[in-house]
C-alpha cells in the first residue's frame, strides 16, 4: 500500500517569517507539496508514532492538500492525525488543539492574509508541541531536509470523507475528525466573562464583525452571535470561501475599507472588528475611532486585570521590535518587563513557555497571550468586548483616557509592495553600511540619536538572530524602522515603520500622518525610497 516515490530537492523550500508561502500554482506543481511535507517529516526526525494536528484556512487547494498530507502522515507511520472537519482549522484553534491534546505538532495550511485562489497564495506551516510556529532551529532543519530529499512516502488510497466529526483509520494511523470550533469556543468561555459581555449586548451595544469570507466566520458566528447574544447579522461575510470572495483578507483600514467606512459613518455600530484569512490577525475600531494594533496591545495590557483569565496579573509582556513603544509605557507603570523581539510570532514562544510574558503582539495586527502559541484574532476582539463590558465606555473614551495617562505613540507603517528585489535589497544594504555614521546627523527637522541593526538574543535559549531590521532613533522621541518582508511571494516588500511620541496633555488628537510628517520627511531624506524604488507613494499605509 505504501508508495515510495523518488524525487529531487526543489529550490527555495525555505520557510520565511511564517512557514513556506508560494503562489498556489507553485504548490500545485507535481511533487511540490509532497517534497516539502516529506522534508518536514525528515526535518523533525520522522512522524512515526507521533500525534499531529492538521487543518487550514479553507483557501483554494486546502481540500486537496489536506488529503495529500493525511496520506503522507499515514505512510510514514503517524499514530494519529487530528484533523478539522472539512480540513478547516483557524490558526489559533490549531495551536490550541495541539496543546489541549498533547500532540507532537501540527501542520497548518494557510498563507494568512495573502489573497487565495488559483492566482493567489498558499502556505504550509509546521507548529511544534507547544502549539507555536516552529522556531528557527526547526525551520532550518526542515529547509536542510528539503535540500537533501530523495524520496517521499504516500499511499495509493482514495480521499477520506472529512465532512463529519468521527474517527477512522488510514493504514495504521487513526484519523480523528473534530469540530473546528468547539474546543476553541470552550477555551474562550474559560478566559472571558461571557455573562458580562452578554449583558453588554443585552443593553443594546452593537457590533459588526467582518470575517472577510475567511476562516473566522464560523467561530465568530458561534461565539459572538450564538453564545454572547450579539444581534443576528452582526457577523458579516461569515462564509469561508476558497478565494475569500476575491478579496484580500487582511484586517487593516485599507483592505477592510467597507468596515472602516461603516465605522466612520453616521450609522456606525458601537464596535467594529475584523480578522484575517486564518483567524490570527485582528482589527479593532470603535465608532469613529480606529485603534492601531500597537495601541490595542497597550490598552489590552493596561486593562487585562478586568478580564477573568488575566485577573491574576501579567508576568511580563512582549512586542515585535517594529511595534510601537506604547506597550513599554504600560509595562513600566505595571512594573513588569517588556521584551522586544524580531518580527514573527515564533519569537514569542520561548517567552510564553518560560512564563516570562503573558501578553504579546505585533504592529501587523497580531495580538495574543499565553492561552495559545499563535496570535489570535477573536481573542483580541473578546478582550476588547470584556474590557468595554467592565468599563462601560466607548472605544473613543477608552483611547482618550489611555493617551491622557500614558501619552500617545503616533504610529504608521508604509509598505512598498512587490518592488524590485535587487533595488530594495541594495537600499537596505547601503543603509546598513551607513548606520555607524548616522548618530548626530540631521535629517529634515530631526536629528539621529542612535542607529542599529537589530539583533535579538533569546533570553531563554540564548539563540541569537541577526539582521532583523534597521532601527533609527531620533532625539525628538521619534523612531524609524526599515525591513524587508519575509512573507511575500513576488518581488520584495519594503516596510517602513514610523513612530513619534506625544507626551500630552496637548496634541493627542492629530491625524497620525500629520503627526509623523517630520519622520516621513526624514526617511525620504535618509534613503530616497521613492526614487530608488520608482514609486510615487507607498502601496499600503496602515
Ligand atoms: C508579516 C508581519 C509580521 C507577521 C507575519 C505573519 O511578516 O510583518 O509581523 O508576524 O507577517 O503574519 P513580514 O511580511 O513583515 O515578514
Ligand atoms: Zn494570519
Amino acid at each position: 500500500m505504501i508508495e515510495i516515490n523518488s524525487t529531487r530537492p526543489i529550490d527555495g523550500q525555505k520557510p520565511g517569517t511564517s512557514g513556506l508561502r508560494k503562489k498556489t500554482r507553485v504548490f500545485q506543481e507535481p511533487g511540490y507539496l509532497e517534497n516539502f511535507v516529506q522534508s518536514i517529516w525528515n526535518g523533525i526526525g520522522g512522524v512515526e508514532d507521533k500525534v499531529l494536528v492538521l487543518g487550514g484556512d479553507g483557501r483554494f487547494f486546502n481540500t486537496q492538500a489536506v488529503q495529500i498530507i493525511l496520506r503522507m502522515a499515514a505512510a510514514s507511520g503517524a499514530a494519529k492525525v487530528i484533523v478539522g472537519q472539512d480540513g478547516l482549522l483557524s490558526t489559533p484553534a490549531a495551536s490550541h488543539l495541539i496543546r489541549a491534546r498533547g500532540a507532537d505538532g501540527g501542520v497548518i495550511l494557510s498563507a494568512s492574509h495573502n489573497p487565495g485562489g488559483p492566482e493567489g497564495d498558499f502556505g504550509v506551516k509546521f507548529n511544534t508541541a507547544n502549539g507555536g510556529p516552529a522556531p528557527e532551529s526547526v525551520t532550518e532543519a526542515i529547509y536542510r531536509a528539503s535540500c537533501e530529499v530523495t524520496e517521499y512516502r504516500t499511499l495509493g488510497t482514495p480521499d477520506i470523507d472529512l465532512s463529519t466529526p468521527g474517527r477512522g483509520r488510514l493504514l495504521a494511523t487513526e484519523i480523528e475528525i473534530v469540530d473546528p470550533v468547539a474546543d476553541y469556543a470552550a477555551l474562550m468561555e474559560r478566559l472571558f466573562d461571557f455573562d458580562a459581555i452578554r449583558a453588554l449586548f443585552a443593553s443594546g451595544f452593537t457590533l459588526r464583525f467582518d470575517a472577510m469570507h475567511a476562516i473566522t466566520g464560523p467561530y465568530a458566528h458561534e461565539i459572538l452571535e450564538r453564545r454572547l447574544g450579539a444581534p443576528a447579522g452582526s457577523v458579516d461575510n461569515a462564509t469561508p470561501l476558497p478565494d475569500f470572495g476575491g478579496g484580500h483578507p487582511d484586517p487593516n483600514p485599507v483592505w477592510a475599507h467597507e468596515l472602516m467606512t461603516l465605522m466612520m459613518g453616521a450609522d456606525a455600530p458601537d464596535f467594529g472588528a475584523a480578522s484575517d484569512g486564518d483567524g490570527d490577525r485582528n482589527m479593532i475600531v470603535g465608532r469613529g475611532a480606529y485603534v492601531t494594533p500597537s495601541d490595542s496591545l497597550a490598552v489590552i495590557a493596561a486593562n487585562a486585570h478586568l478580564v477573568p483569565g488575566y485577573a491574576g496579573g501579567l508576568k511580563g509582556v512582549a512586542r515585535s521590535m517594529p511595534s510601537s513603544a506604547a506597550l513599554d509605557r504600560v509595562a513600566e507603570a505595571l512594573g513588569i518587563t517588556c521584551y522586544a523581539t524580531p518580527t514573527g510570532w515564533k519569537f514569542f514562544g520561548n517567552l510564553l513557555d518560560a512564563g516570562l510574558a503573558t501578553l504579546c503582539g505585533e504592529e501587523s495586527a497580531g495580538t495574543g497571550s499565553d492561552h495559545v502559541r499563535e496570535k489570535d484574532g477573536l481573542w483580541a476582539v473578546l478582550m476588547w468586548l470584556n474590557i468595554l463590558a467592565a468599563r462601560r465606555q466607548s472605544v473613543a473614551e477608552v483611547m482618550a483616557e489611555h493617551w491622557a495617562r500614558y501619552g500617545r505613540n503616533y504610529y504608521s507603517r508604509h509598505d512598498y509592495e512587490e518592488v524590485d528585489a535587487a533595488a530594495a535589497g541594495a537600499l537596505i544594504e547601503e543603509l546598513r553600511a551607513r548606520l555607524d555614521r548616522l548618530a548626530g546627523v540631521k535629517l529634515g527637522g530631526l536629528s539621529v540619536r542612535a542607529a542599529q541593526d537589530f539583533s535579538y538574543s533569546d533570553p531563554v535559549d540564548g539563540s541569537v538572530t541577526t539582521k532583523q531590521g534597521l532601527e533609527i532613533h531620533f532625539a525628538e522621541d521619534a523612531r524609524l524602522v526599515l525591513r524587508l518582508s519575509g512573507t511575500g511571494t513576488a518581488g520584495a516588500t519594503l516596510r517602513v515603520y514610523l513612530e513619534r511620541f506625544a507626551p500630552g496633555p496637548e496634541g493627542l488628537d492629530e491625524d497620525p500622518q500629520t503627526a509623523l510628517a517630520e519622520v516621513i520627511a526624514a526617511t525620504e531624506d535618509l534613503c530616497q525610497i521613492k526614487t530608488r524604488l520608482g514609486r510615487a507613494a507607498p502601496d499600503v499605509v496602515t
